[in-house]
């Protein structure tokens, strides 16, 4: 059984006066049950700060990116090293927002989840389709050749997250109903599993795409969905906790 991780992706957002909703993620996750994962994946910028502030708690703090070489001339780039070294957890790869905005691939989603194992982070992999491919009656074929190329070899022995994100859900309020994030939740458990047959059934599959307080019961009861990534909704304490304590409820 695949352990519960409630996720926030706080994308480019977030300054410094913004360090008290981490503060207050922080306090309020403190009774945390066993199985169940909460972090907040902060700007570069703020990783340092926020590690500090979340240490000592139940809360967790990852980068939203890494590259996937250990050091070098990549100007602006960040390695997953130094965000280990910043004090991350877990790093985010492939989201689809990477994808669009830098053109990343599956392979480099695959190196850089590689890079984040080696620098002892825990990688959350990011898939999804978009609206032209649900509607063309692609989604279960773009998604399994995403997890396929995304998920590095790595995976069989390490812990690494995979996030399924309709590319049209994220940030459009737009939700898929509780059957189509089944049928693709089980798509990739089953292709994890058959690759991975020791561990694929321990990996948590997130959903993420307009996941809110009003909606996280109703998603995190679907089979196969092991918590969610949040983009919007962790931007405030009340709301990021409220979904928390969804899954937190669903644990109890
Ligand atoms: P959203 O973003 O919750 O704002 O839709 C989710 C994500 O992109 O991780």
């Amino acid at each position: 059984m695949a352990r519960t991780v409630i996720a926030g992706n706080w994308k480019m957002h977030g300054l410094k006066a913004d360090l008290e909703v981490v503060q207050a993620v922080a306090d309020g996750v403190a009774g945390t049950p066993d199985g169940l994962e909460v972090l907040l994946c902060l700007p570069a910028t703020l990783v340092v700060s926020g590690a500090e502030l979340a240490s000592g708690t139940k809360l967790e703090i990852g980068g939203q990116s890494c590259h996937q070489a250990g050091r070098g001339p990549h100007t602006g780039d960040i390695s997953a090293e130094m965000l280990a070294d910043a004090g991350a957890s877990h790093v985010i790869v492939g989201h689809s927002e990477r994808r669009a905005d830098h053109g990343e691939s599956d392979a480099q989603a695959a190196a850089q989840a590689e890079a984040a194992i080696a620098a002892g982070l825990i990688p959350i992999i990011c898939v999804g389709e978009t609206l032209a491919e649900r509607d063309s009656g692609q989604a279960l074929e773009v998604v399994t050749k995403q997890v396929a190329g995304s998920v590095p070899e790595a995976g069989a022995e390490t812990p690494v997250i995979v996030a399924y994100e309709p590319v049209w859900a994220i940030g459009t309020g737009r939700t898929p109903t509780p059957e189509q994030i089944a049928e693709v939740h089980a798509a990739i458990r089953a292709a994890l599993a058959e690759r991975f047959p020791a561990t694929g059934s321990q990996i948590p599959l997130l959903y993420g795409g307009s996941m809110k307080p009003g909606n996280a019961a109703e998603i995190l009861a679907v089979g196969d969905v092991n918590g969610g990534l949040i983009g919007g909704a962790s931007l405030k304490a009340e709301d990021f906790l409220a979904i928390y304590a969804a899954a937190a409820n669903q644990l109890s």
